[in-house]
């Protein structure tokens, strides 16, 4: 996910980038870079860091005269952040200039075929690609060319293009990436979503796939693949600025959660080859996975929660012993680690303190060490021994969602990984989670469509001052992940336990009223759960259940119910979190809480 602008007019260009980009940086900010074509020369300035360093650089602008431009705000994927990853990327004469945003998946082939034609790559972005294909097709006529361009092209792309034979145009193209146009007098603007372009008009045009875009200062043309011109209507956006950068969700933890089935998606398809699960960057041989002896998964938060239900689907598939630690930990408690064990990091932002000591520590003990990570080219996935990243793109919500469910889903493709090579499922079991896996990501887009009900049972519960989340096996390991959302965005007390442990001591706490939250989604385990409810429901307890489709007979013991889809039972987590999601939410809504920005926290803990 990066964010990408383009202007043309009557004014200066680079200030109303720099502008846009800001608006963007949500997608994205780990380098950023803008082009400003002056009349003689494409101008190129970018840089690693936030868009904050590009402004000094260029003096907001003033350095880049030009009123013909485009810029980019980078969140890498190919190729860690640097200056020469950021964007634009140019072809060899400096003729073209790219900025773009999605993912050119068989960017590898077409590298090596340019590369076999004598073409230089000056960065290992995915994008350069482009640049160069433009190059090579570029006869004088820039449609043709891009055109030619997309036929080559898999993947994702929104694009943004200048060609240096062309001062009085400017061209965007999209395939899968979101890209709009916004019309003005006096100049015309392209972006990624429409914040960037809001200050300037509120009558958009969103292009659909595969549509081309030839802008000059007054006028627009759009087109198809085939170069036929067609007719598009403006869209007038009513939205305020602040709500347009969270894409018209009342919060970023909202927009998050619904883009759940799209980065899940992404960070399970380009794992899953036909039949096969495919985990290049694991740097493993199957013959190295069958010598594993042990797995430590290390984390902290909601990383760690999801390290949890990897314990139960790693050692219930693949039949490694796995121990889940949490990094603070385990840091401090002598671990006890050889060259047989592979230690598992996982980590959204790759930067927390203790995940990145215990990570060093497992390293010189010996240990292989895989990162799960979301940021690329953070300091987790630079020291791991491997990293296997999650495409759950920049989460902005201080509570995870988006990217806490690319970890359950990167765990599974493990464990499905690592029993596959060691031939503890049959053919048969496989082609089944390969289809459950599949159908995950609508499975949540339905959950995320009930939102109402949540919500409306959310509104009951404002004034609760203890909850307490229930679950045996991996519904524990949810258990906590759900307790956790709810407490820290709504400062409301929640605990978790494994649901046979309550009677140990905490169900002494129950009374009257007291909302208990019991996940049971595990066949084996329902029997067990329905006794427990009925154990804390007759001390009194309010209980809502959350169950699978079906399980009518939960209405028994349970006092409200929310009904996930099937699946197999080691994935039922990504489903019943969906629900639990939103419960902490809207109780935070309801209750007024900052749900963005939780009091006393961090995104990132880079403290121990
Ligand atoms: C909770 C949350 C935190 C993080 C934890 C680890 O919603 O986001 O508990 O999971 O701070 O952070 P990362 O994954 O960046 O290592």
């Amino acid at each position: 996910m990066c964010g990408i602008v383009g202007y043309i007019g009557e004014k200066q260009a680079a200030p109303i980038l720099l502008d846009g980009l800001s608006k963007l940086e949500y997608r994205g900010y780990d380098s950023a870079g803008i082009a400003v074509y002056d009349g003689e020369q494409i101008h190129l300035t970018k840089s690693k860091g936030r868009l904050k360093v590009l402004g000094e650089l260029t003096h907001d602008g003033e350095t880049m005269p030009g009123t013909l431009g485009i810029g980019h705000t980078r969140w890498a994927t190919h190729g860690e952040p640097s200056d020469a990853n950021a964007h634009p990327h140019m072809n060899r004469d400096k003729s073209i200039a790219v900025v773009h945003n999605g993912i050119i998946e068989n960017y590898l082939k077409l590298k090596k075929r340019l590369i076999d034609k004598g073409y230089e790559f000056m960065s290992d972005t995915d994008t350069e690609v482009v640049a160069h294909l433009l190059d090579r097709y570029y006869d004088g006529n820039p449609l043709a060319a891009i055109i030619k361009v997309m036929h080559r092209m898999e993947g994702s792309y929104a694009l943004g293009i200048v060609f240096k034979d062309h001062p009085d145009q400017l061209f965007a193209v999209r395939k899968d990436s979101p890209l709009i146009v916004g019309h003005t007098q006096g100049g015309n603007i392209i972006a990624s979503d429409v914040p960037a372009v809001l200050k300037y008009t509120r009558d958009v045009y969103f292009m659909e796939n595969e549509e081309v875009v030839c802008i000059r200062r007054d006028s627009l043309e759009f087109y198809n693949v085939d170069e036929e011109q067609i007719e598009k209507e403006p869209v007038h956006i009513d939205w305020d600025v602040d709500a347009a950068e969270k894409g018209g969700y009342e919060h970023f933890m909202l927009k998050e959660m619904y883009e759940q089935p799209k980065a899940i998606t992404d960070t399970i398809s380009p794992r899953i080859k036909g039949r096969d699960i495919v985990i290049e960057e694991l740097g493993m041989t199957d013959e190295e996975i069958r010598q594993i002896g042990k797995i430590m998964i290390v984390a902290c938060g909601s990383a760690y929660h999801a390290g949890v239900t990897g314990k139960y689907v790693l050692e219930g598939m693949a039949k490694i012993p796995v121990e889940v630690d949490l990094a603070s930990e385990f840091r401090y408690r002598d671990p006890l680690l050889d060259e047989k064990t592979l230690v598992i990091i996982i980590s959204q932002s790759g930067e927390t303190a203790d995940s990145l000591a215990a990570l060093r520590e497992s390293k010189e003990r010996g240990a292989k060490v895989l990162g799960i990570v979301n940021v690329i080219g953070s300091s987790i996935a630079r020291e791991a021994d491997n990293v296997m990243y999650t495409w759950a793109g920049p989460e902005i919500a201080v509570a995870t969602t988006k990217a806490y469910s690319c970890q359950l889903i990167a765990l599974y493709l493990l464990a499905m990984k690592f029993a596959a090579a060691r031939g503890t499922v049959t053919e048969k079991e496989m082609d089944a989670y390969i289809d459950d896996l599949k159908r995950i990501p609508d499975q949540v887009e339905m959950l995320l469509n009930n939102k109402n009900r949540i919500q409306k049972f959310a509104n009951r519960y404002l004034a609760a001052i203890d909850v307490f989340f229930i679950g045996r096996g991996v519904d524990y390991a949810i258990s906590l992940e759900g307790s956790l959302k709810l407490k820290e965005i709504s400062y409301i007390h929640s605990e978790a336990y494994a649901a046979g442990e309550l009677k140990h001591g905490t169900i002494s706490l129950i009374e009257d009223g007291t909302l208990v939250v019991a996940v049971l989604t595990q066949e084996k385990l329902y029997k067990k759960m329905l006794s427990n409810m009925v154990e804390v429901r007759t001390r009194g307890a309010f209980v809502l259940a959350v169950t699978n489709e079906g399980n009518d007979e939960v209405e028994r013991a349970a006092d409200y119910v929310i009904y996930v889809p099937r699946t197999n039972s080691y994935f039922a987590n990504s489903l019943a979190i969906v629900p639990l999601q939103l419960f902490g939410y809207y109780i935070a809504v309801g209750k007024g809480c900052d749900v963005d920005k939780p009091r006393n926290l961090a995104k990132s803990v880079t403290v121990e």
